[in-house]
């Protein structure tokens, strides 16, 4: 076989080395150098097209890091031309993906004979099939840009929904404390305090639900009386599940001694439960049952059950995603979210069981000592 097919044989074979590089950096810096035997070179330079046609080096690979300008200023008519071109001794392959220009390469020879035409074709060769190849890398990176964009919309809209509830309660109970003070109505100053102590707690509540959601999440825990958050979970979903007509029952084993919890994070998990659990209750008869209990002499439980609507499978397969909700407007799909990241922090665990039109039950496992950092 001619040795030009045989080396058009081999650019094949270099074509699905590049395919299989994920890291736009290693993939340029390995096409220069795997173009070398190929053309006889030793000096290579990979310049990458941005918007406006604006060149930039992204890999040299030879003695001379820097690029010519001369070399520059060739390869941006390439860039316009959309082909390759020999000039004595230097190449530029434009780097084409169907109808757009990603950037050229250009590879030089200090000495020995120039380029021929069959180098060319056969750089021309390899650097289409690493155009393919960072096609692929870039639409990647592209895509995660996009997802992450719609990440930070998501996260702003659902920041601004929270805020303004929150400022709502408290514009009311600032009218509340005026008209109180106004008319010395001790009723509507007491209703006014009552708001703002509500609309503190949700802000707090919330900055709560935000920290657990950050990178560096880390809880502080400390000897934790559960009985009391259980009391405090209680006092605060009385009056709106009497209102639903829901039924609560939440008890704690007799004689359960203190563990080693962060008793906010705590607290803010199982509020985010209960609220999950008071919002898919649609019977006449709905119950949320909360059992704290100790599980053996290393662990202890909290079971949250309650008989309303339940999950599909599919549902069910995808509730600890961020921002999955079944409840439009009213869910920002972050609920459980928080709460898994919660368990994992004291380093415990969650279990679902639900059923469409039965119920859900979510129990936390959790150990009662936990190892001091
Ligand atoms: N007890 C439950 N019964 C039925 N479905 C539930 C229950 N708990 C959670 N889900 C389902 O899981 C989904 C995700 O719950 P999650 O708490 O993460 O978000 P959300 O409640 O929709 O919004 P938010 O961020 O405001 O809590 C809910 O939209 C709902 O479909
Ligand atoms: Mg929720």
């Amino acid at each position: 076989m001619p040795s030009r097919e045989r080396d058009f044989q081999s650019a094949q074979e270099v074509g699905k080395i590049y395919n299989s590089i994920v890291n736009k950096k290693v993939l340029c810096d390995y096409f220069l150098e795997s173009v070398f035997p190929f053309v006889g070179s030793s000096q290579g330079y990979l310049l990458l097209a941005g918007n406006n046609n604006q060149l930039w080096l992204e890999s040299s690979n030879g003695p001379a890091k820097e690029c010519p300008a001369e070399i520059e200023d060739q390869a941006k008519i390439t860039l316009r031309e959309v082909k390759p071109c020999l000039k004595g001794c230097r190449i530029f392959l434009p780097l084409v993906v169907q109808t757009s220009v990603m950037g050229v390469a250009c590879f030089t020879k200090e000495a020995g004979p120039e380029f021929e035409k069959e180098d060319l074709d056969i750089g021309f060769n390899l650097a289409c099939q690493l155009s393919g190849a960072l096609k692929n890398i870039l639409l990647y990176e592209e895509g995660l840009k996009m997802e992450r964009l719609a990440a930070v919309g998501q996260t702003i809209s659902m920041v601004m929904h929270e805020l303004k509830n929150i400022v709502q309660i408290a514009k009311l109970a600032d009218e509340l404390v005026r008209r109180g003070i106004k008319n010395q109505n001790e009723k509507f100053l007491q209703h006014g305090l009552d708001g703002i102590a509500k609309a503190l707690k949700e802000m707090d509540g919330f900055i709560w639900d935000m920290l657990s959601l950050t990178k560096d999440y880390r809880v502080e825990p400390q000897k934790t009386d559960l009985r009391a958050i259980v009391e405090e979970l209680k006092h605060d979903f009385e009056e709106k599940t009497r209102e639903l007509g829901i039924t609560l029952d939440f008890q704690v084993e007799d004689g359960l001694a203190p563990v080693d919890a962060d008793s906010r994070a705590l607290y803010r998990a199982l509020l985010n439960l209960v609220q999950n659990a008071m919002e898919a209750c649609d019977k006449d008869e709905s119950f949320i049952r909360i059992r704290v209990e100790s599980k053996d002499k290393d662990f202890y439980q909290i079971r949250i059950e309650d008989n309303g609507k339940g999950m599909t499978p599919e549902v069910r397969a995808k509730i600890f995603q961020a921002f999955f909700s079944t409840k439009g407007r009213k869910g920002n799909g972050l609920g459980l979210m928080i709460i898994e990241r919660t368990c994992k922090a004291h380093q415990g665990n969650i279990q679902v069981q639900s059923e469409q039109g039965k119920g859900t039950s979510m129990t936390l496992t959790f150990p009662k000592v936990l190892p001091r950092s």
